[in-house]
């Protein structure tokens, strides 16, 4: 029964990720199939998290301040709230609403969009209520056969020069968990 509720949800995910794609290919100029041609939103993943309800929430965190290593993030959190965006330096609560998705640019969108988007800087506080339960669908792009994706040509000229080195996803992912989760892993491939 859970597979095949998972399965079901994440088709309706995909679908959704097919018109997100096709909105952020508008916003950044480009023809509406642009991004989708890149295979970005090929190989998900969906990941369930558990936060127990913690007695000292003062004392740790739920998940630490971090950006996701992909090209977007499809989030499905529960009533119980916790997760918070950095917003002109600032944590704001993502307040739960419901039914309703939370959309995270992720490292390889700003990396596609040479900084165009800039990739949501999150983190879950721990709360003492609870126990919270989050679903997050991760899309990563391809990645074997390795295929290499930078900047967008069609955003580059002699004023906006490209900003980071090409890479390969497993690279990049590589590299991403080899440094501390806080820190950010844009600069490793930034030119
Ligand atoms: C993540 C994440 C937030 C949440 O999995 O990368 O940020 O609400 N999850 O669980
Ligand atoms: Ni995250």
């Amino acid at each position: 029964m859970f597979r095949k509720t998972s399965v079901e949800y994440i088709n309706h995910v995909v679908k959704l990720e097919d018109i997100l794609l096709g909105l952020l290919s508008e916003a950044l100029g480009l023809k509406p199939n642009h991004l989708k041609a890149t295979e970005c939103d090929k190989r998900q993943l969906m990941v369930c998290h558990y936060y127990p309800a913690c007695p000292q929430p003062e004392l740790t965190l739920g998940t630490e301040k971090h950006t996701d290593p992909v090209f977007v993030t499809i989030l499905l959190q529960d009533q119980n709230g916790g997760l918070q965006v950095m917003c002109d330096n600032q944590w704001a609560d993502v307040t739960p609403i419901e039914h309703g998705l939370v959309v995270n640019t992720g490292d390889l969108l700003q990396i596609l969009s040479n900084d165009k988007f800039v990739s949501a800087i999150h983190r879950v506080v721990a709360r003492n209520v609870g126990p919270r339960i989050s679903v997050a669908c991760f899309f990563s792009g391809v990645s074997t056969p390795p295929k290499t994706y930078g900047p967008i040509k069609e955003l580059i000229s002699e004023e906006n020069p490209p900003l980071y080195k090409e890479f390969q996803v497993v690279d990049y992912v590589t590299k991403y968990f080899s440094k501390p989760l806080d820190k950010t892993g844009l600069d490793l491939f930034r030119l």
